[in-house]
């Protein structure tokens, strides 16, 4: 079978070398791709929303499968895209049309799919200019911090936490008058909820589904979960929280409901879907949904993930998810993170990045990396993702550090107290 892999990230060189593993897999693509991938597939330079390019290269070089890895070009469509098109739809396509998509591309349709199919989240209003006063009386009877969610993608950053109500009135003014562009012209106005947040991941075929190592992403720049949100400093799993009676409550109050109500709402739902989970007393809630893997938890995760992935995309692809074999291994996987000095901020890209010759018992999935001549480059704030595993979490993170300090490149950071909150 012939893949190509959308994306260019750590998450995508995860799926690469995990694909590569398959006896099913010829030939592998990756558009764009970064230094890592190439090792494993041909690198395209093809944007991850070039949809006719795609298109091309699909018909060119024979392809029987996509594998997308971001939201955007899922939410602008890929997948219907392919089926609307008489050569294209019979290739498999995994992750969803964009009317599923939307649980990640609209805060506010993700919320209102939520309530109305029981699954627990915080109460909420959406606003918009129309409805402002609505909006600032909504947000004078919730309690301090005020949480305020640009409706759209918005890169990751469209969520502030805001400690004070004069300020929380006046951020929500600037957001509706385009803090964020069009994305914030709809404002999701939430309770606060406090917990200990994880990240829980499903596989469907659109009415199975085989649920994924759970894993801890550490979003915060900084040492103690301080300073600006990133994409993602590194992940651990499985999470010590999220025991068999917490993972029992989220399948039963969350995963199916989520699946059953996407099938009852008509969408034909074929991918991954990532619960943004926090435990509040013991008891899940879901924070979002997001329609892909998590990144920087796929390079952990995937370490965990014994079964062919490549099976598993046919089953979803072919309706038979519930057939195939899903195997965890026990043992537990840590990632690091190294980035650039200055991300999430400003940054240098560029940088010769020296690799030691071994990194015992690491793998190196590149994030934001590319070849240029004889050297591997920073092409990205998150430049080098050092996975590993260990009996326990702590184990598996020690020898990611090991290796962290082997690995070069100018003003390289990464957080040093990763698993410190569990
Ligand atoms: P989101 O993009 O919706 O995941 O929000 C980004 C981050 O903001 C989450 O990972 C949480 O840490 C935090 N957050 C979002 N919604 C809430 C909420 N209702 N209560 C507390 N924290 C939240
Ligand atoms: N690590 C969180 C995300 O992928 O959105």
């Amino acid at each position: 079978m012939n893949i190509l892999i959308i994306g260019s990230g750590g998450r995508e060189h995860a799926f690469a070398w995990k694909i590569r593993q398959s006896p099913k897999i010829d030939q592998l693509y990756i558009a764009p791709g970064n230094a890592g991938t190439a090792e494993f597939g041909t690198n395209l330079e093809i944007g991850t929303t070039d949809f006719q390019e795609i298109r091309q290269i699909v018909l060119d070089e024979k392809i029987d499968m996509v594998v997308v890895g971001p939201e955007v070009p899922l939410v602008e469509g890929i997948h219907d895209f392919f089926l609307a098109d008489e050569l294209l739809k019979k290739v498999s396509v995994i992750g969803p049309v964009s009317r599923g998509a939307r649980l990640e591309g609209s805060k506010d349709f993700a919320k209102e799919f939520m309530f109305r199919h029981g699954i627990p989240t915080a109460g909420y209003l959406s606003v918009t200019k129309d409805n402002l006063e609505q909006g600032i009386s909504f947000l004078r009877g919730l309690k301090a911090p005020y949480v305020l969610k640009a409706d759209g993608l918005a890169a990751g950053k469209g969520v502030l936490i805001i400690a004070g109500l004069a300020d929380a009135e006046q951020s929500l003014r600037e957001m509706l008058g385009g803090m964020f562009g069009q994305a914030s012209e709809t404002v999701v106005i939430e309770e606060f909820l406090s917990g200990i947040e994880c990240s829980v991941f499903a596989l469907t075929d659109g009415k199975n589904y085989k649920i994924l190592p759970v894993a801890k992403d550490y979003k915060r720049i900084g040492v103690g979960d301080t300073g600006l949100n990133t994409g993602g400093m590194g992940a651990i799993s499985p999470v010590p929280f999220a025991n068999a009676l917490f993972m029992k409550k989220v399948e039963e109050r969350i995963i199916i409901p989520t699946v059953n109500g996407l099938q009852r709402d008509g969408i034909n739902y074929k991918g991954f879907i990532f619960f943004g989970i926090i435990s509040v007393n013991s008891e899940p809630i879901v924070i979002e949904y997001n329609v892909r893997m998590g990144d920087p938890e796929t390079e952990a995760v995937i370490l965990r993930l014994k079964s062919d992935l490549v099976d598993l995309f046919e089953g979803v692809a072919n309706g038979d998810l519930a057939e195939r074999e899903l195997e965890i291994d026990s043992d537990a996987a840590a990632t690091v993170m190294l980035v650039a000095g200055g991300y999430p901020g400003v940054y240098n890209k560029g940088d010769v990045i020296t690799f030691p010759d071994e990194v015992p018992g690491s793998i190196l999935f590149h994030a934001g990396t590319k070849i240029n001549g004889n050297n591997i480059v920073t092409n990205g704030g998150r430049v080098i993702a050092i996975s590993s595993k260990g009996k326990d979490f702590r184990e598996a993170l020690k020898v990611s550090y090991q290796n962290a300090s082997k690995i070069e490149f100018k003003n390289k950071y990464f957080r040093t107290d990763l698993g410190f909150d569990l």
